[in-house]
């Protein structure tokens, strides 16, 4: 059967992709938010994940303000990245896996998740910066992939409730897949952040902090926000956190946190991640 060994939340801000392709990592300015992804790097090189499975939202790539989903799931063989004006270079295709795909979104449906199932689909940096930090040096990428896109953007906005039950079900739907697949999911965004409107510039450590806490000790108090006490307080594209409480979702009750920092700022935002590994013996919560 397929297993979620754990789970990596990273921010995906534009600027950290420039920053890799132009070599910066070292730079004083980099370097702390850089080293943040050592530990994820040599956990992952020891898991040697088969598939990660990618909570991001899209930013107006693939889907604009004229077709918005909730949720929707990638349904392809491959996914390609494209220029979205950030100056970055565009990455190399991603493979995925559609078998496991159609078994996520069948499974979804069956729990009442109604979710959009592409199977074209292109990746933004919200899915494509992540994977630059966390297996350097750019493709052939040695894990499949899945994109699973949460709607932060144009309102109305599923609430964080719903994020964490889709998570859930994205769980429970990857521990019944037979095939003996290692999977890893990644939640991408955040932390606090607004980057328009007369709060632009607005970030929130205190905020931030108790998210970081309770995103790995007690994600059911994150899941009872509403979204407009997450904007009010992490910003109107701090929004993002959806992902990571969507991501923490997939996992167990019980998660082992291996590693996490916070760094601020990286461009507008406040950067951070945080890497969970799944306790085998902890019993999946029921929706
Ligand atoms: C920035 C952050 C984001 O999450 C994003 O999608 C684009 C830009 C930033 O801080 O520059
Ligand atoms: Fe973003």
């Amino acid at each position: 059967m397929a297993e979620i060994v754990g789970a990596i939340a990273t921010s995906h801000i534009p600027a950290i992709g420039k920053a890799i392709a132009e070599g910066r990592q070292n730079e004083p300015y980099w370097k702390p938010f850089f080293d943040g992804y050592a530990r994820p790097r040599e956990w992952l090189a020891a898991m040697k994940p088969d598939v990660a499975v990618i909570v991001y939202n899209d930013h107006g790539l693939n889907f604009f303000l004229d077709k918005m989903p909730t949720f929707a799931v990638g349904a392809a063989a491959t996914y390609s990245n494209a220029d979205e004006g950030w100056g970055l270079p565009v990455l190399d295709a991603f493979d995925g896996d559609a078998d496991l795909s159609w078994h996520l979104i069948e499974n979804l449906v069956a729990d009442e998740f109604d979710v959009v199932s592409c199977q074209k689909m292109l990746v933004d940096h919200g899915f494509v910066v992540p994977m630059a930090l966390l297996w350097p040096g750019g493709g052939p990428w040695p894990v499949k992939t899945i994109p699973v896109s949460v709607n932060t953007v144009q309102h109305p906005l599923p609430s964080p409730g719903r994020c964490y039950r889709l998570g859930q079900a994205v769980g429970r739907a990857i521990e019944s897949y037979p095939k003996d697949l290692r999977v890893v999911v990644l939640g991408t965004g955040g932390l606090s952040h607004q980057l328009d409107g007369t709060r632009a510039g607005f970030i929130n450590k205190e905020f931030d902090r108790l998210c970081l806490r309770q995103i790995v000790s007690d994600p059911e108090a994150l899941a009872r926000l509403s979204v407009h006490d997450l904007m009010e307080q992490a910003g109107a594209q701090g929004v993002e956190f959806l992902n990571w409480i969507a991501m923490r979702g997939a996992l167990h009750g019980a998660v082992t946190q291996l590693s996490c920092t916070y760094h601020v700022p990286i461009s507008n935002t406040a950067g951070a991640v945080l890497l969970l590994e799944n306790r085998k013996q902890a019993q999946r919560r029921v929706a």
